[in-house]
Formats: C-alpha cells, sequence, structure tokens
C-alpha cells in the first residue's frame, strides 16, 4: 500500500538505499527511525514547527518523569498518511432527561458495614 504523493514519489525518496536501518532526507544526509520527524519536516514545515512547539501531535509526561513526543509515524502511517475519520460517539445522557424508579425494600443495598442506626 502506498497512497502518499504516489504520483510524484517512490520508495527511495525516503528509504535509503545503501542502509536500509535508516531513512535519508532530501539531500542524502541518513536519519534514524527515532527522528524520522526530520525527514516529515522537509515537506510539512508548518505542520513540523507546530509539533515543535507542542500544538500538533501529542506530548506526556514532563513534571513527573520523562517527557515523551509522540513522532508523526506513531498518528500517521508514512505509506498512507491521511487521517481516517472516526466515527464520532453518541452524546452524553441528558441529566433531566434520565428516569428513576423507586426501588423496593429487598432491592436497596445492604450497608457492608452493618446499620449503624
Ligand atoms: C514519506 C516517506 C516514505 C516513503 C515514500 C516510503 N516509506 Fe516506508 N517508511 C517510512 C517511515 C518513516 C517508516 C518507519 C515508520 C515507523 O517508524 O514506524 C517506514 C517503514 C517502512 C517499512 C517497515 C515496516 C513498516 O511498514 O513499518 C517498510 C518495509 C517500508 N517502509 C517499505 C516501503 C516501501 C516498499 C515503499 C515504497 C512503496 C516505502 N516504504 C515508501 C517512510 C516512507
Ligand atoms: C517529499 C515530500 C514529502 C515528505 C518527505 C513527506 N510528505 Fe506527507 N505529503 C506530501 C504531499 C505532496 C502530500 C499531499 C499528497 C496527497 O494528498 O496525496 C502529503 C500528504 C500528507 C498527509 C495527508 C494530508 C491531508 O490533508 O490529507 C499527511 C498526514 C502527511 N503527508 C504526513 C507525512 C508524514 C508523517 C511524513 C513523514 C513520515 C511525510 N508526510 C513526509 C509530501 C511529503
Ligand atoms: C498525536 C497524533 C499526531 C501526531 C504525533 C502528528 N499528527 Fe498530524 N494529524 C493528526 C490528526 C488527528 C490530524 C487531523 C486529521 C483531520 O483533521 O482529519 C493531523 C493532520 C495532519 C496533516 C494534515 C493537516 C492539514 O492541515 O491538512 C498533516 C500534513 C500532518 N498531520 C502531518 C504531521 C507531521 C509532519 C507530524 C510530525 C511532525 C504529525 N503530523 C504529528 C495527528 C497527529
Amino acid at each position: 500500500m502506498f497512497n502518499h504523493a504516489s504520483e510524484q514519489r517512490w520508495c527511495l525518496d525516503c528509504h535509503n538505499q545503501d542502509d536500509r536501518d535508516r531513512l535519508r532526507l532530501a539531500n542524502g544526509d541518513p536519519v534514524a527511525f527515532e527522528e524520522s520527524y526530520n525527514l516529515c519536516g522537509q515537506c510539512h514545515g508548518t505542520i513540523f514547527r507546530d509539533w515543535k512547539a507542542g500544538i500538533h501531535g501529542k506530548r506526556t509526561g514532563e513534571w513527573n518523569g520523562r517527557k515523551q513526543y509522540r513522532l508523526c509515524v506513531h498518528c500517521h502511517n508514512p505509506h498512507s498518511p491521511r487521517f481516517k475519520p472516526i466515527k464520532p460517539l453518541p452524546p452524553p445522557d441528558n441529566p433531566m432527561e434520565i428516569q428513576y424508579r423507586k426501588l423496593s425494600t429487598e432491592e436497596i443495598p445492604r450497608n457492608p458495614l452493618g446499620d449503624t442506626e
């Protein structure tokens, strides 16, 4: 499957022919897979800028552990990057419309600590 400007590009625009364990930039410089954002950033400059500023993508951690950045490829498949639409979940119940029913004495849960009265 390859659906990422496939008319204009092919595998070796991003993959390194001589070293399959690394990617390559347009100028031929090798890039580690852990730093694939540099590859994406060559063409998606505004998104890359937003990602570095923490506006696009996601970060977790920071105050109680190591800061973690989600790479572009954690969310986008590099070979078919368009984000698939997500089916929306139904809205929450309107609290005013929830129907309550009076419980019979048998249905009332017993206090596990025993009756306090
Ligand atoms: C836009 C750049 C780009 C192009 C073009 C591209 N790849 Fe990739 N490919 C990547 C990146 C980045 C990864 C690593 C993803 C990751 O780190 O999870 C990858 C991973 C892979 C892998 C590892 C397994 C996997 O699917 O994650 C294979 C195999 C692969 N690519 C083959 C190809 C082939 C074959 C083509 C051409 C049809 C191609 N790639 C085109 C960027 C690209
Ligand atoms: C050589 C330039 C180039 C590189 C490198 C590149 N892209 Fe793209 N990307 C494009 C082009 C051109 C399009 C639009 C083509 C299309 O819609 O099919 C595109 C489309 C996309 C889209 C879909 C945008 C939309 O509106 O649907 C996403 C997401 C994306 N790329 C993410 C990435 C990620 C992640 C990487 C790094 C693994 C990457 N791109 C690397 C050129 C590039
Ligand atoms: C945490 C997940 C996540 C990460 C990380 C992430 N993206 Fe995205 N990206 C998204 C979502 C969600 C959308 C919106 C899709 C939509 O609205 O249909 C998106 C949209 C895009 C688009 C289309 C935007 C447009 O305006 O048309 C591009 C291009 C893109 N991302 C590239 C990147 C690149 C490059 C990186 C890394 C520097 C990256 N993304 C990192 C989740 C992510």
